[in-house]
């Protein structure tokens, strides 16, 4: 008998692992506490704006394979395997990660659990909370030690979760037996052939941090040699690429430019940060301080040189700002460098037009004091100034005459380092970048 799977949370990473689970042929029910969020999904709407995942959710609520319910006691009888999804947010005015969404899962799954189970974390947690979490959940679940946790982190990322999740680089599995090892085994076993690591909890658990903080240093660290490239001349994007013909090194995650947001490498080095300290290893990621500091630098900078180029003020002076997306291909704006940048030059008198291909209605939403656009175009009427900060494609296809005939003054501020400097010169723009001359 194939195992039946729970998804426990259905934000991004379970929507994306509920669907994608029933595509690889398993019958799944996905839960979630927001009946209005399983109200959507039901119907086949998604939350979120993710290429092919739509689809995918549909084709799987026809098949029957894919359900959606608010009821962990229903969850609990449907389920061999159980993943929990929800998110592990930072804390108000802490770096330390919010955990409670995970406990309140295995608080609200486990007093239903009355027979031989597994249930596998995926979510991003401070090392040591597996442990934790499954001390709790044999001592919540009427069926006891047949109960049993197992740690499998997820490192999708937004705009290809699909993709990530279908054919991932490898997969982790941090587990306490043999038989939560064969379990997961046969679970991902459609899959073919991908690398797998079989660790225990804390390997597991640290595994998914020490990836992100990977990641965030190689984008800061780019970003350090652009800040390097403005004090003495440089070039960062033919820096770049020279770097990245060494193997060693490797070309991936070294674009300098507005540096990293979104929902997680922000707050997960954030947190990582934080577990170090209560585990007396601060020195250890003290690094990831700076990581953090460098990145957030970017964002002044694009401030400083936007305002530079009016004249030393943004007083009475229009900004268009395209992207309020984290990245493209996304409508996710939490910590999104480009509407950080652009709340901070509306705080300091600028009129600022935003315009997303994808996430204007987040953006309305979390700052509906903002001025937003509906085109590029729209946004650029009249600007004084034009910031890229979201590499659109639709922003990379711009015509330079196009843009330059609607705009009050031909400034530019590449953000993301994706345009050709000569071709946007020779249009006229005065065309700045950061790391570049
Ligand atoms: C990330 C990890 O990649 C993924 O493995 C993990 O599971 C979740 O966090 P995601 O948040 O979707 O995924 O974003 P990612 O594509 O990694 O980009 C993160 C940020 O870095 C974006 O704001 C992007 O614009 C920025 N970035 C990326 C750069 O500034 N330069 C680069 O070279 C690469």
């Amino acid at each position: 008998m194939p195992y039946r799977l729970t998804v426990l949370g259905t934000g991004y990473l379970g929507a994306t692992h509920a669907a994608c689970m029933a595509e690889m042929g398993f019958e799944v029910l996905g839960l979630d506490v927001d009946p209005g969020k399983i109200e959507r999904l039901r119907r086949g709407e998604l939350p979120i704006h993710e290429p092919g995942l739509e689809e995918l959710l549909q084709r799987n609520l026809e098949s029957g394979r894919l359900r959606f319910t608010t009821s962990y006691e229903e969850a609990a009888a449907f389920g061999d395997v159980h993943f929990i999804c929800v998110g592990t947010p930072q804390m108000q005015g802490e770096y330390a990660a919010d955990v409670s969404f995970l406990d309140a899962v295995v608080e609200s799954l486990a007093p239903h659990l009355d027979r031989e189970c597994l249930v596998v974390g995926k979510s991003t947690v401070p090392v040591g909370t597996a442990e934790r979490l499954a001390e709790k959940l044999v001592r919540l679940s009427p069926a006891g030690m047949q109960v049993e946790l197992a740690w499998n982190p997820e490192f999708l990322r937004e705009g290809f979760a699909v993709q990530d999740t279908l054919r991932p680089d490898r997969i982790v599995m941090g587990v306490a037996s043999e038989r939560a090892e064969k379990v997961l085994r046969d679970v991902y076993a459609p899959l073919g052939e991908v690398p797998i690591v079989v660790t225990d909890f804390p390997t597991a658990e640290l595994v998914k941090s020490a990836a992100n903080a990977f990641l965030a240093t190689k984008i800061s660290f780019i970003n350090a040699m652009a800040e390097m490239c403005e004090a003495s001349g440089g070039d960062v994007r033919q820096l770049s690429q020279a770097l990245s013909y060494d193997d060693r090194i490797g070309g991936r995650y070294l674009n300098a430019g507005l540096g990293f947001g979104g929902g997680c490498l922000p707050k997960d080095i954030r947190a990582f940060i934080a577990r170090a300290e209560e585990l007396g290893a601060d020195r250890s990621l003290a690094f990831l301080r700076e990581v953090d500091s460098i990145n957030i630098r970017r964002r002044v900078r694009v401030v400083d040189l936007a305002r530079e180029l009016l004249g030393g003020s943004f007083d009475d002076r229009t900004v268009a700002v395209l992207g309020a997306a984290f990245k493209p291909n996304s409508d996710d704006i939490r910590d999104s460098p480009a509407l950080d940048v652009a709340v901070t030059i509306a705080e300091q008198g600028g009129k600022v037009k935003v315009y997303d291909p994808a996430a204007l209605g987040n953006a309305r939403a979390a700052h509906p004091h903002l001025g937003y656009a509906e085109s590029a175009f729209d946004a650029a009427r009249d600007a004084d100034v034009v910031l890229l900060l979201t590499e659109w494609q639709e922003f990379l296809a711009l015509d330079p005459e196009e843009l330059g005939a609607t705009v009050a003054a031909r400034n530019l501020i590449d953000g993301r380092n994706v345009l050709d400097a000569e071709t946007w010169r020779c249009a006229g723009w005065n065309y700045r970048a950061l790391g570049r001359p």
